[in-house]
């Protein structure tokens, strides 16, 4: 974090905070539920002229009329009339952590090279992976921090982050160590994920890289409790469903909690093995069978879906209203990385869910609050604004929390509170 920024949040931290008079409060409540689908994905819980109380970190108090105890608080007072206060973001899907730069190749594709012709010539995930061993932890931790910084400009108050660019035991474990540290010196919540199986390094067989995950990264990662949450990238000429499964299995062994990269150019039985697991979230799905939909329906894992890797690699988008038709609860996050989705920006990701994923306002709404909390299995903590929740929210220069989408590619977001904190404020 620069010490301009860290000076700025001293300057004004509080962890009270009383915001008054919000002309909406888009709630997202789940009322003691994990996620929203279906047509309750589409509640977002509007609530007028209402003011909030955050003490100590938490919601204390919401309502319309302002008892006079609150009122003659010695606290940080936001007036809010004529702005919309919504909860805060939460990105569940990033690969943040990564060196180098892949603008070559994004040049490459826009000239008619495809992602996967790139990635057999050694570009794509092994081009990041080589810039990744040979940077330091201080380097990419610099590079990571600048990043999260971004993303809360955006409004991200929660946010996930992969390993993935080691594909060797020591540099994963780097990179789990900066995503930690991150957790650690940044105001917001910074979730591992262990992705050691996101590609097969050149320097080893399959098997053998296979059993080093198994046996030394998962072990070794778990011990040192550096990450919460296991993935793997299920596809073709990656990791087989047989594969992830056996991986899934040893990390659950250890604690660790699937989610999983799947049906993002073929269907290979990957959200079978995911649900066989216990996997928390499915990600991707871009390429989805009835057979894929189906398993899906009535469970509670989340689909968590990524139009930026649509958008930027011109791939098929998901199919939202089949999966929200079906009840499948589902999330959105920006799954920002060098190679298929380089943009921190998850309002970017939700103009592109209602206009490309034709998802409307309160389900992208949800999907990137409630919906993207019970993907990191944190939404009885975030996620929603109602008494006794983390008191992480947005406000927004706006009287109509509709605008947020209406008026894309422009940032009407003014605060944003963790914890009862102003972390940031945008220049208006
Ligand atoms: O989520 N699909 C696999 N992994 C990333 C891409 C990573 C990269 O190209 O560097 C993704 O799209
Ligand atoms: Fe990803």
């Amino acid at each position: 974090m620069s010490l301009l920024f860290k000076s700025f949040l001293n300057y004004i931290c509080s962890m009270n905070v009383l915001i008054e008079n919000a002309k909406q409060v888009i709630t997202c409540h789940s009322r003691g539920r994990k996620f929203k689908s279906g047509k309750n994905q589409s509640e977002i819980g509007l609530i007028n002229n209402h003011s909030i109380y955050i003490e100590n970190g938490r919601i204390k108090w919401i309502g319309n009329k302002l008892p006079s105890v609150l009122r003659k608080k010695n606290v940080l007072k936001i007036n809010a009339g004529n702005k919309t206060v919504l909860p805060g973001f939460i990105d569940s899907h990033t690969h943040l952590v990564f060196a180098g730069n892949r603008a070559d190749e994004y040049s490459m594709r826009i000239n008619g090279s495809t992602y996967e012709q790139i990635a057999k010539t050694g570009g794509g995930i092994l081009n990041t992976v080589e810039a990744v061993r040979k940077a330091s932890k201080n380097e990419l931790l610099e590079l990571a921090a600048k990043r999260v910084e971004s993303s809360i400009g955006f409004g991200v108050t929660t946010i996930e982050a992969k390993s993935g660019y080691g594909l060797d035991t020591v540099s994963e474990i780097k990179m789990l160590e900066v995503i930690n540290e991150l957790n650690q010196i940044l105001p917001v919540d910074v979730y591992p994920t262990f992705l050691g199986a996101h590609a097969f390094p050149k320097d080893k067989t399959k098997d053998e890289y296979i059993d080093e995950i198994l046996y030394e990264m998962i072990p070794q990662i778990a011990k040192k409790n550096l990450a919460i949450f296991i993935d793997a990238f299920c596809e073709r000429k990656y990791f087989s469903a047989a594969q992830t499964e056996k991986i899934f299995r040893q990390g659950t062994k250890f604690s660790l909690i699937p989610k999983l990269h799947t049906n993002q150019f073929y269907s290979v039985g990957g959200i079978q093995a995911a649900l066989k697991c216990g996997a928390v979230s499915v990600d991707h799905l871009e390429v989805m069978t009835a057979r894929d939909i189906k398993a899906l329906k009535g469970k509670s894992t989340i689909a968590c879906l990524l139009p930026g890797v649509s958008y930027f690699l011109d791939i098929p988008y998901a199919p939202a209203r089949m999966l929200i038709e079906n009840k499948v609860p589902v999330a959105l996050a920006t799954d920002f990385n060098p190679g298929s989705a380089m943009s921190e920006n998850i309002q970017f990701t939700m103009s592109l869910a209602v206009q490309l994923l034709r998802m409307n306002v309160e389900e992208t709404i949800n999907a990137v609050t409630i919906n993207a909390a019970a993907a990191l299995g944190v939404s009885h903590n975030v996620g929603s604004i109602e008494t006794g929740k983390q008191g992480d929210l947005l406000i927004f220069d706006t009287p109509n929390y509709k605008d947020i989408l209406y008026h894309f590619g422009v940032n009407q977001l003014e605060y944003v509170i963790k914890k009862g904190e102003v972390i940031h404020k945008n220049p208006l």
